[in-house]
């Protein structure tokens, strides 16, 4: 077994790489090449990306795809995709299309709320910590002043900070809820900071409180930290078009496709085994420009599971029916994105997703990522209620299976031609594979 390092931190790059390749790898003249294949020749470039984290040795290329003709509240875009999955951008693509030929995608902000939490431990009365919250609110709140400075004259700022017993739960337990107004920024170290100093001031105030006992006085803070779960930070994305238009093929009527699109969905809605595939397929579009805008998409998928959950059960995200000869398709997520601060000024490849994106505001980015979500979705229960998922996936999955072969730029050629008659699977792409290299060897 290695031994444990010391210091690796303050090591230089090249230092850590040689630490690394010689401990892990039976080849490391041949790792460290890996690594450095993925160095940017741009040093000033490299520098930006090695000091977005710590102990930063290479690049991780993910590809960045686009996909065309979203049609959002009679506006196009071309939306970038930062994705390994083949079929994803593709598929947006097509839904884009389709919708593009129907009205395109309807969209509405319903809030922008987010929430912050200050968590701490109260041994006493609550009568008079209620007191004392009310005294010390306008503090709380004053005291932040220098952190909501600028966040306030563009007319954002604290919203609300309530005091929430919570000893049902845990003895002794508290918290101080706030809500803030980030406007374009995804907005965590603002809200982290002000609940920092919110916790301070408590703490501090508390202890000059008259009507506490000196035990009571002795407020403990357990940690002040934003959520991640924002059900008032809601975007709504639909698309909708007489039952009759959604047929694209004689053999299929648009009442036989929507009533299985429908039960599928219906599916998703009381099926938690399913609801959780349907909202992946969901997050597929949702990650992919929430990755390449440089938002945090940890945070948006563990606040949308969440809202997944809201009844008590996970559920589908979106829901679909059919209503005077209309259907209508549709999802309500939150989103908590930003289109300032963060990676968004630095990243050259944000910044030019952004650009692309006509320089959104957080609530036009939070409409066209739920887009994005609606798109994914309408396209993977396309494919499942028709075709199935297979055909597709597995047309975009044959570059990969003739990459890991090396195949050359010609043999891509003739394989893919010949699999546009033929079913892909990995067997196949290998037989007809060999089969074209065993016969131009002849
Ligand atoms: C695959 O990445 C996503 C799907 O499984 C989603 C779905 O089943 O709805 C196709």
């Amino acid at each position: 077994m290695s031994k444990p390092i010391t210091g690796f931190s303050k090591l230089s790059k090249s230092k850590k790489i040689d630490w690394m390749v010689d401990t892990y790898f039976s080849n490391p003249v041949e790792a460290k090449a890996v690594l450095k294949q993925y160095w940017n020749s741009n040093d000033k470039l490299q520098q930006l990306h090695d000091e977005f984290i710590e102990n930063t040795i290479s690049n991780y290329y993910l590809p960045l795809g686009v996909a065309p003709n979203f049609l959002i509240n009679d506006k196009l875009y071309t939306i970038p995709m930062a994705i390994e999955e083949s079929s994803v951008v593709a598929a947006a693509s097509k839904a884009a299309k389709f919708w593009l030929e129907r009205g395109g995608f309807k969209t509405t902000v319903i809030s922008t709320t987010k929430i912050g939490q200050v968590h701490f431990n109260y041994k006493g009365d609550f009568e008079k910590l209620k007191q004392f919250f009310d005294q010390v609110k306008p503090k709380l709140v004053a005291d932040t002043e220098v952190i909501t400075k600028n966040m306030k004259k563009r007319g954002g700022g604290i919203l609300d900070i309530e005091l929430r017993d919570k000893t049902a739960d845990i003895d002794n337990y508290y918290q101080l809820h706030a809500s803030f107004e980030t406007l374009d920024a995804m907005g965590a170290n603002f809200i982290n900071s002000c609940l920092e100093q919110f916790a301070k001031t408590f703490k501090a105030e508390a202890l000059s409180f008259n009507l506490f006992t000196e035990e009571e006085k002795h407020i403990d803070i357990i940690m002040s930290i934003l959520s991640n779960y924002v059900p008032d930070c809601l975007v709504r994305a639909e698309v909708s078009c007489p039952v009759v238009d959604l047929s694209e093929s004689k053999t299929v009527s648009g009442e036989a496709f929507a009533k299985k699109f429908i039960q599928a969905v219906t599916i998703a809605e009381v099926e938690p085994y399913r609801a959780v595939t349907h909202n992946k397929g969901i997050m597929n579009g949702i990650d992919a420009v929430v990755l390449a805008t440089g938002n945090d998409f940890r945070a948006v998928e563990a606040g949308v599971h969440a809202y997944a959950s809201k009844n008590g059960q996970y559920s589908s995200l979106t829901h679909a029916k059919v209503e005077n000869g209309i259907f209508s398709f549709w999802m309500e997520i939150p989103l908590a994105l930003g289109t300032v601060g963060g990676l968004t000024g630095l990243h050259p490849l944000v910044k030019l997703a952004l650009e692309l994106l006509h320089k959104p505001s957080a609530k036009d980015l939070m409409q066209i990522v739920a887009v994005a979500g609606l798109a994914q979705n309408f396209a993977a229960l396309r494919s499942l209620t028709t075709t199935g998922i297979q055909e597709g996936h597995m047309k975009m999955h044959l570059m990969n299976i003739l990459n890991q072969f090396e195949a050359s730029t010609e043999e891509k050629h003739i394989l893919t031609n010949y699999f546009k008659n033929n079913t892909i699977s990995h067997t196949a792409v290998t037989e007809a594979l060999n089969k074209l290299r065993v016969s131009s060897e002849k």
